[in-house]
């Protein structure tokens, strides 16, 4: 008996599930993770909804919670990020319902979110806010009140939800994975930085060595985006709104001007700002002839789309795939990459396993501490325990083979001695 699901092709399983036994290779913490959940079932009976970017890796996260005894939904956290082939092999080999088909419209998006919410989850795993929001516009004094917490993977969701909780409208407590240091150091900083260079080099197949290459936001996403386009060659311009970024940049060695001055400039341009319309018509007219332009931000409000399809006289779609071209008054050529869509989910396939590693440990052990502590927590947006956090660094460095030194119990003594202020 097939669980509930909405995929696209269920041939794809096979393939599907090797590529998902492939990035199990590189996620040992997990996998350690999964094999306790089989032996100890913390999620016993519980219904978890996961809406996340339907990948490899999240496959694995979500193996993990049915192997704790979670009965679980899935849905994408992105129309376009979903990879068809895991969608299938997690309905038809690994009896995990999903709802999820990459290019999928607004509106089935949305439906995919429903089909998740259905059931009445207690726990909530989110990549943006859209299933936490849904709760919160649609269902407050229903579905809502049946949620003990949610974990919420990205930036972006985070400073939706503080916002709520700003106004006192938070309907129940939040986990801000983001935030802690396993997640935002690396998945943020090397996975984004290198899957979003491999997205727009798939989406396009130019050289980056030479090319001139801007980054919009020197945030944790933008260092990492910004130091592997160097490292391909690519001379690195940065724009910024904060002056603390901003040196931060120029003492990595980048140049930093505005974006009306780097927009003369750039052959590639790349938002990763969490802000709205970074990159605008005065921009795109500046801008070289041939010039390419993607996102890597959450939503696709950093380039302002309207303002190009206003600006342009002729757009011919997908001249490659993933790539629309954009022809202004003047003749010149714009290159917008997915829609202005996270290009490194769109064009490529996202993170590589290794960093999602350390996320989905600490979304996986996240829902278990929610498990066992229901009902102790305030409908605010927490941290995640410290203890977690480090735990998980512990594992993953014992994964890679390193070990490093440990506090003499003279060292421990010193550096205690401050903290007593003696
Ligand atoms: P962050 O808060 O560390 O950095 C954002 C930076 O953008 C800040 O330094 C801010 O000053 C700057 N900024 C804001 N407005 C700007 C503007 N108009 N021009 C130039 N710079 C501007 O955030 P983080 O973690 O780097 O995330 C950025 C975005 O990427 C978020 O939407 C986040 O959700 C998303 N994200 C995407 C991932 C992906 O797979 N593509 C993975 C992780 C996060």
């Amino acid at each position: 008996m097939t669980v509930p699901h909405h995929i696209k092709d269920p041939k794809l399983a096979d393939l599907g599930r090797r590529r998902i036994e492939w990035a199990e290779r590189d996620m040992p913490v997990l996998t350690r993770i999964r094999e306790r959940f089989a032996k100890e079932k913390p999620l016993k009976g519980i219904r978890v909804a996961a809406c996340l970017h339907v990948t490899t890796e999240t496959a694995n996260l979500v193996r993990t919670l049915a192997a704790g005894g979670a009965e679980v939904r899935l849905c994408a956290s992105n129309p376009l990020s979903t990879q068809d082939d895991v969608a299938a092999a997690l309905v038809h080999h690994y009896g995990i319902s999903v709802f999820a088909i990459k290019g999928e419209d607004r509106r089935t998006y949305y439906d995919h979110i429903e089909s998740c919410l259905e059931f009445d989850p207690q726990i909530t795993h989110d990549d943006g806010a859209d299933l936490v929001s849904t709760l919160h516009q649609k269902y407050a004094d229903t579905k809502a009140k049946n949620i003990w917490g949610s974990m919420e993977e990205t930036t972006t969701g985070v400073i939706r939800l503080r916002a709520l909780e700003k106004q006192g409208k938070l309907l129940f407590p939040v986990f801000a994975i983001n935030d802690a240091m396993t997640k935002h150091l690396f998945d943020n900083r090397y996975g984004t930085g290198q899957s979003t260079v491999d997205g727009i080099i798939r989406a396009t197949n130019r050289l980056l060595a030479g090319s001139v290459f801007v980054v919009a936001g020197y945030g944790w996403c933008g260092r990492g985006i910004a130091t592997r386009a160097r490292g391909m060659g690519a001379k690195v311009i940065v724009t910024e709104v904060n002056p603390i970024r901003a040196i931060e940049a120029k003492m990595d060695g980048f140049d930093v001007m505005t974006m009306a001055e780097a927009a003369k400039l750039g052959d590639i341009f790349c938002t990763s700002t969490g802000n709205i319309n970074v990159i605008r018509p005065e921009h795109f007219e500046l801008m070289k002839d041939g010039a390419i332009v993607a996102n890597a931000g959450h939503f696709n409000v950093e380039i302002d789309i309207e303002g190009l399809k206003k600006l342009a006289k002729d757009v011919k779609p997908k001249v490659r795939p993933f790539v629309d071209q954009y022809i202004l008054p003047d003749g010149k050529s714009i290159f917008l990459l997915a829609d202005g869509r996270l290009i490194n989910l769109a064009a490529a396939e996202g993170h590589p396993a290794a960093v999602m590693d350390m996320s989905f440990s600490l979304q996986a052990l996240m829902g278990e501490y929610v498990a066992k502590n229901k009902g102790d927590f305030e409908p605010k947006v927490h941290r995640v325990p410290e203890h977690i956090d480090k735990w998980v660094a512990e594992i993953k460095l014992e994964c890679m083979g390193v070990t490093i030194d440990k506090l003499t119990p003279e060292q421990k003594k010193y550096l205690e001695s401050w903290e007593m202020g003696t």
